[in-house]
């Protein structure tokens, strides 16, 4: 099974449809349902006992685990002068808490399964940004993680990537109320689909980190 964080909509949901095509039993977690799954765990990954449940269900699941694709995420577009601190722990509980916590339950199974765990970051865990320096603080806090779960797994069969795309046309900005023109943005369909022959590699080739720039 491939289990997908953030399924419910943008690129995870064209993961999970990616998956699906392929013949996988695909497993979402978000608030909201996919419609390409054929599991739906629909609980906020917000708070550490809905992590806990997510992962207690996902191991409920016998089939072997083979990838935890980390896709939620939520923006914001706060910047210095006007920094909240309910924003700062929305965007460190769902981009940082989340995967990291969800992976740590997950361990053994990653391990005992020779699971590969994809986290989706952003170009944004590379650089400092002024118009969002809590997504640019919370994305580079998720890529320490995911370098550190990467050590964790080193002599493992497990890959652990950092996949770093810039922007997608997503309902991303929206949702968080921003105003982002994304018109020139990259489609998730075609970033989904670098995401997946990532993974398709040989199991011996782990691509560690991987920057998606738009152009
Ligand atoms: N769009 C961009 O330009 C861009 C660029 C670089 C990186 N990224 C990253 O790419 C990933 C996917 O973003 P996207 O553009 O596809 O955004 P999206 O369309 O807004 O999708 C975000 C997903 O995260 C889930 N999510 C948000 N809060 C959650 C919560 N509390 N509990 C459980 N699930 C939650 C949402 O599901 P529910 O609402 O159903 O819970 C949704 O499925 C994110 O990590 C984002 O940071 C995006």
């Amino acid at each position: 099974m491939i289990v997908i964080t953030g399924a419910s909509d943008g690129l995870g949901k064209e993961v999970a449809k990616l998956y699906k095509e392929a013949g996988k039993k695909v497993v979402n977690i978000s608030r909201r349902a996919c419609e390409h799954a054929d599991v739906n765990i629909c609980l906020s990954l917000r708070e550490g006992a809905e992590i806990e449940s997510a992962a207690k269900q996902v191991l409920e699941i016998e089939e072997p685990l083979e990838a935890l694709i980390n896709c939620i995420g939520v923006y914001s577009d706060q910047k210095f002068g006007a920094i909240e601190e309910d924003e700062i722990k929305r965007l460190m509980s769902t981009n940082v808490k989340a995967p990291t916590m969800l992976a740590s339950l997950l361990i053994d199974r990653i391990k005992q399964d020779e699971a590969d765990v994809l986290n989706v970051l952003s170009t944004a865990a590379t650089k400092g940004k002024a118009s969002e320096p809590l997504y640019v603080a919370s994305k580079w806090a998720a890529r320490g993680a995911t370098l550190s779960l990467q050590d964790e797994l080193r002599k493992k069969k497990s890959r652990v990537i950092s996949f770093c795309p810039g922007g997608m046309r997503t309902n991303f900005f929206e949702t968080a109320g921003a105003q982002n023109d994304t018109t020139s943005f990259m489609d998730p369909s075609e970033v989904a689909l670098a995401l997946k022959q990532t993974l398709d590699l040989p199991k011996n080739m782990e691509v560690s980190e991987i920057i998606i720039n738009r152009k």
